[in-house]
């Protein structure tokens, strides 16, 4: 078979090695699409490909048409909306993730900035310290229980909200399960969305939402762009100077939110939650394994499309 790595934002070189060695030594062919500026390169690279790891790379309807052979997508990370599901499921394709692989990178970048944030952006300015501050998990899977870790280490008091995850799953580990995303709001200095971008999402985190925060509030983004309501979040940082929006997505109103909010608004420059060495090394080989296991027994634990 014939295994594409397309990623636009590429790997760590040891993990394209490593993945590279996993799909040859099982006797596939390996190419590797890195850095493309255009998606017709990705088009012409699916061309000949049975299967394809990636990673944000967005694997619609015109790449899986120009991709006769295809037969499995594995999205090297968590999030699969890049990936046109129906699509896939129409055409025979399977597509898997690789859940948790890249959680705790995530996780630390959501505190990093959290303390961004408390040290007023490293201005020299006299801040804040998270310890004792209140943290509202919003959404309790793999990066968000990274978070709860890592914020408890902090001595910050955290709560959690998660539709899916059982109260008493979220209170195991310590945190305290709230009952509605409202609560959470009203409760937490701090809220980490760990949500993903699906149609119940977009647009949820809203108005109503963000005005049920306390003073000095602070939302962190590490999770999808598409979840905010971005006219809604304009307006609040007009209406409320004393909240601060720190994101790992740029999103579509950046220029104006850099302008407005100089001091209350970051965007890192490029998504980078999950672009450590440890993390790459961990999703990658991890979709290769996955990969070499579909092709070898047709193992399809972690596919996330319908059949
Ligand atoms: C994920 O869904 O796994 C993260 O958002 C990381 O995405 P990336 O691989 O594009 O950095």
């Amino acid at each position: 078979m014939k295994i594409l790595l397309a990623t636009e934002k590429p790997f760590a070189a040891p993990a394209v090695q490593e993945i590279k060695k996993i799909a040859t030594d099982a006797g596939h062919a390996f190419v590797v699409l890195d850095k493309y500026t255009d998606k017709a390169q990705l088009i012409e690279a699916a061309k000949e490909a049975d299967g394809i790891i990636i990673r944000s790379d967005i694997i619609d309807e015109e790449v899986m048409a120009a991709a006769p052979r295809l037969k499995i997508v594995i999205r090297a990370g968590a999030g699969y909306d890049n990936v046109d599901l129906d699509a896939a499921t129409r055409r025979g394709i399977c597509v898997m993730n690789t859940p948790g692989q890249n959680a705790n990178a995530v996780a630390e970048l959501a505190l990093s900035l959290m303390v961004f944030a408390a040290r007023n952006f490293f201005d020299g300015t006299s801040g804040t310290e998270l310890k004792d501050k209140s943290l509202g998990i919003h959404a309790y899977g793999n990066v968000g229980r990274n978070v709860a870790r890592i914020a408890k280490g902090f001595g910050m008091k955290v709560f959690a909200f998660d539709p899916f995850c059982p109260a008493e799953v979220i209170a195991k580990d310590g945190v305290i399960p709230v009952a509605s995303a409202e609560q959470l709001y009203e409760t937490c200095h701090y809220v980490s969305l760990h949500i993903p971008a699906t149609a119940e999402t977009r647009n949820s985190i809203n108005r109503a939402l963000l005005d049920r925060l306390p003073a000095k509030a602070t939302l962190i983004n590490t999770a999808r762009k598409e979840v905010i309501d971005e006219a809604d979040l304009e307006q609040f940082m007009a209406d409320r100077q004393d909240f601060k929006y720190l994101t790992d997505i740029t999103p579509g109103n950046d220029a104006a939110l850099k302008e407005k909010f100089p001091k209350r608004y970051f965007a890192t420059p490029k998504k980078m939650g999950a672009q450590t060495a440890e993390a790459n090394i961990n999703a990658g080989l991890a979709a290769a394994r996955q990969m070499v296991s579909f092709f070898e027994s047709g193992d399809e634990k972690y596919r996330v499309n319908a059949k």
